[in-house]
């Protein structure tokens, strides 16, 4: 079988993690996938940039437009960002050009994923993003293909790192928010805008992703009800303690009478239960199932390895030629969610 060709645009964190796990485990991947998975082309902003991985023997383009359009290219690895511009421009090209994709840019999906979803299958063509929710966690594969068998009744998570973190830190070391929003950006784990993160943006984007999955309809995140960390006090904590419950940014989604519910928001979770004792940088998903009931995943939410295997995930999906439609079912027969009425306590 001929080598599965990958054009990889974004050498940042991820990007170089993939370009590791390539270089790593070319045998173990060759063997595993039956066929070779190779690097043909790279791309990003600055040629000249110091990387942490040897990229020489790989074809460099300035424009990630271009690199999607390469004819020795198979598949097109979209590790950018931003849900405008070159992630959105090169992907659509990509798919134009008959490659499929993969990506781990949540924003992009929350924002035109049903449009993508349809352009990619109208070309036969697929779009994979394993990566794009909870990082590490296959927790994309779990529901669509583990728990096929299921109606999903509820899909929860704590899908930011970040806003995990800082509750955490505020609870163990009893410093204000403030003081730990400084540390997490010293330590460098608040995105360029932070308010992705601390405004519960980051985390709805995910959400609306694994709703659209679970109870196959069009990703809606203009649904989904959003409120972040940057209102809790350390009293708000220590008085939850005080009942027995933990302050945690919670994403729930669930199918009620009224419609789909998707709300991110900050919630009390008994503190002896898995979410309650979920610390630091970790995310949780908790997904229930008809007949399977509740299983629970845990794991790195970010970081160059995790979120990089996930995007391995799907290369080797597409090396073995799995082929699923990008939301589980055909994306023009995924029905727009009625938005339930979400009531505020
Ligand atoms: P990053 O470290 O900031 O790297 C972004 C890369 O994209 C850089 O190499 C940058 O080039 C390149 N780039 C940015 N704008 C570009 C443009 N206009 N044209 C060409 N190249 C451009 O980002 P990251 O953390 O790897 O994240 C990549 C994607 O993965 C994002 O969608 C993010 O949301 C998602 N993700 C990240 C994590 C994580 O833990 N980091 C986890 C889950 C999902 P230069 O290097 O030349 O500046
Ligand atoms: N800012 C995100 C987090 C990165 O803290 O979880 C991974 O999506």
């Amino acid at each position: 079988t001929a080598p599965l060709r990958l054009g990889i645009a974004g050498l940042g964190t991820v990007g170089i993690g993939v370009v590791k796990i390539v270089q790593r485990h070319a045998d173990l991947l060759e063997a595993r996938a039956g066929r070779l998975i190779e690097i043909t082309a790279v791309s990003a902003r600055d040629r000249t940039k110091n990387r942490d991985a040897d990229l020489s023997s790989y074809a460099w383009e300035d424009d990630a437009v271009t690199l999607a359009q390469r004819d020795d290219i198979d598949v097109f690895v979209e590790l950018m960002g931003g849900h405008e511009g070159p992630a959105k421009d090169a992907t659509e090209a990509a798919l134009k050009a008959g490659k499929d994709v993969v990506t781990a840019n949540k924003a992009l999906l929350a924002h035109h994923g049903q449009a993508l979803a349809e352009l990619a299958e109208s070309l036969g063509r697929t779009i994979r993003y394993e990566a794009a929710v909870a990082g590490g966690i296959p927790v994309i594969k779990t529901l669509t293909e583990g728990l096929a068998g299921n109606g999903i009744r509820r899909v929860m998570g704590v899908m930011n790192g970040t806003c995990n973190y800082i509750l955490t830190r505020m609870e163990d070391a009893g410093l204000p928010y403030d003081t730990v929003f400084e540390e997490a950006r010293a330590l460098g784990y608040l995105e360029a805008d932070p308010n992705l993160d601390v405004g519960g943006i980051d985390a709805g984007h995910k959400l609306a992703i694994l709703a659209a999955i679970a109870f196959g309809t069009q990703v809606a995140f203009d649904d989904v009800t959003l409120e972040g960390i940057g209102r809790i006090s350390i009293d708000d904590i220590r008085r939850a303690g005080d009942m027995g419950y933990k302050i945690k940014l919670l994403g729930v989604a669930q199918m009620t009478g009224r419609g789909l519910e998707q709300r991110m928001t900050p919630c009390l979770v008994p503190a002896t239960s898995p979410l309650g004792q979920l610390t630091g940088g970790t995310n949780m998903t908790v997904l229930e199932g008809d007949s399977v009931g509740q299983i629970v995943l845990r794991g790195a939410g970010a970081g160059e390895g995790p979120t990089a295997s996930a995007v391995m995930a799907d290369v080797m999906d597409l090396a073995r030629g799995l082929r699923l439609p990008v939301f589980g079912q055909p994306a023009d027969k995924l029905e727009a969610p009625t938005p339930a009425v979400t009531a505020i306590a």
